[in-house]
């Protein structure tokens, strides 16, 4: 077996560089040739098996990078509330939770989805997001859920009304907005005053006095969420750093504030060489832990993508070579409705053959990845140097477990991928490959 590093970045087969930042998926010599695999299982069995586009997760690198987690808050008290909307899976839902997890929900359907998976530990689960209707509180509520992140005022009224209908007190945190930049796509970046998010601290003041004026709220915390794939922990610190003044703040105006939510936003190595994953959680540890001292609440912590996202690859088959003036594209049968970062955020993922040859005079060539759906902006990469692969070949898209399967859609009438778990020599399927038939039952 070939050796492994973490979030290194590169992994040497035979001297030559490859790119290894999932930890779960290896690479085995095999024959003349080196195949790419999920702990113990080749993709190319998986890929015969299963099918392709096909998403596969590693559960032992979920578990090593939630315990990762947990190791690094050790000694402060803190519940990890797993960010649902990363990877929804209710299988990977019921490993979390197995591991003592607690989770963050944005949605109804979430707080379903976790019920279904038979988490019945509510006072682990955290209800964040902008606009969370009566509905979703009231189901919340009725859950018995820990904390809700609110985020206006007009919010903070109607879960009082839910409230106070159910004759059940809701805990409520309100989600602040530090007013700290973080560097990240502007889509996902959301500790600004001019994104929608949160309450202005210098207003938050004001809310806190309402909620506490309110028979069944109960005024439980103070929440911050500053965006995600955040890989400097600087940013994570300031904002923090700024809770706690607030934390002091609110204190000294007689509320009670038991936890303070920093969120989720850890970023991932998708691209350049990046810390020794427990390493790196540690150091976030210290830039959210430190400005708290001495001030005796429970953290609680939000990560989703740092949890699942180097422990998921979409494995896609090439269909065609295409040459058009000299520029070669790969078709490949993913596209755009399977994993949509590339489109959307111009995300990197590293792309990798499955079978690797380990011949070192191997051709390379500059391509671009493409799927089959009719947009340009259906590609996964553009003018990557990539080994020479031949039509039927197998690639993996690495680091696709977070914001993958979760954002798919049916555009272009295309069924959505299959979703294996592995564990070690085990596979299961975790979601069967849609039917076509399926997508269109519901219309009239
Ligand atoms: N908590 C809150 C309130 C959030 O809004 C988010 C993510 C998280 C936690 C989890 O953040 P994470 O640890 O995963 O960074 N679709 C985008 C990412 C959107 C993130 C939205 N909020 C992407 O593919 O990059």
């Amino acid at each position: 077996m070939t050796r492994r590093s973490e979030v290194t970045g590169a992994l040497r087969v035979n001297s030559e560089i490859y790119p290894e930042r999932p930890p779960g998926f290896v690479l085995h010599e095999h024959g003349a040739d080196s195949v790419l695999h999920c702990d113990d299982v080749p993709l190319t069995k998986l890929a015969e098996r299963y099918g392709t586009p096909l998403y596969v997760y590693s559960a032992t690198t979920i578990h090593e990078r939630l315990a990762a987690f947990e190791k690094a808050f050790r000694n402060v008290p803190h519940t990890i509330c797993y960010s649902v909307k990363a990877n929804s899976n209710v299988s990977i839902l019921r490993l979390l939770a197995r591991q003592g997890c607690g989770f963050d929900v944005v949605s109804g359907g979430e707080l379903e989805r976790l019920l279904a998976a038979g988490h019945r530990r509510a006072r682990k689960i955290v209800f964040s997001g902008v606009g969370k209707s009566r509905d979703e509180m009231t189901a919340a509520l009725k859950a018995g859920i820990l904390l809700f992140n609110v985020e206006s005022e007009s919010e903070l009224l109607a879960l009082a009304e839910c409230a106070a209908r159910l004759r059940k007190v809701a805990r409520v945190a309100v989600r602040v907005n530090p007013d700290v930049a973080a560097d990240t796509h502007p889509y996902i970046s959301t500790g600004l005053h001019k994104h929608k998010f949160g309450v202005p601290i210098g207003s938050a003041r004001t809310l806190y006095a309402k909620a506490s004026g309110m028979q069944y709220l109960k005024v439980a915390g103070v929440s911050v969420h500053i965006g995600s794939q955040i890989t400097d922990v600087a940013p994570f610190a300031e904002a923090v750093a700024r809770v706690a003044d607030f934390v002091r703040e609110l204190r000294v105006d007689g509320h009670k504030v038991d936890y303070v939510d920093t969120g989720g936003g850890l970023g991932i190595a998708y691209q350049k060489p990046g810390l020794e994953f427990a390493e790196y959680v540690a150091s976030y540890a210290r830039a959210v832990t430190n400005p708290l001292r001495g001030l005796n609440v429970h953290l609680l912590l939000e990560p989703g993508r740092s949890i699942v996202g180097p422990a998921g690859v979409l494995v896609t088959s090439v269909l065609y070579r295409k040459e058009n003036d000299g520029k070669r594209f790969l078709v490949v049968d993913a596209a755009m409705n399977d994993l949509i970062r590339p489109a959307l955020y111009n995300a990197y993922h590293e792309i990798v053959p499955v079978v690797q040859s380990k011949d070192l005079s191997a051709k390379r060539e500059t391509v671009d990845v493409v799927g089959p759906v009719c947009e340009s902006g259906d590609f996964f990469a553009r003018d990557r140097e990539l080994p020479r692969v031949e039509e039927g070949a197998l690639l993996a898209i690495l680091d696709a477990g977070a914001y993958g399967m979760v954002l798919a859609s049916n555009y272009n009438t295309r069924p959505r991928p299959a979703e294996v778990l592995v564990t070690r020599k085990s596979v299961k399927v975790i979601r069967r490959r849609e039917k076509i038939r399926e997508l269109y039952s519901a219309e009239l």
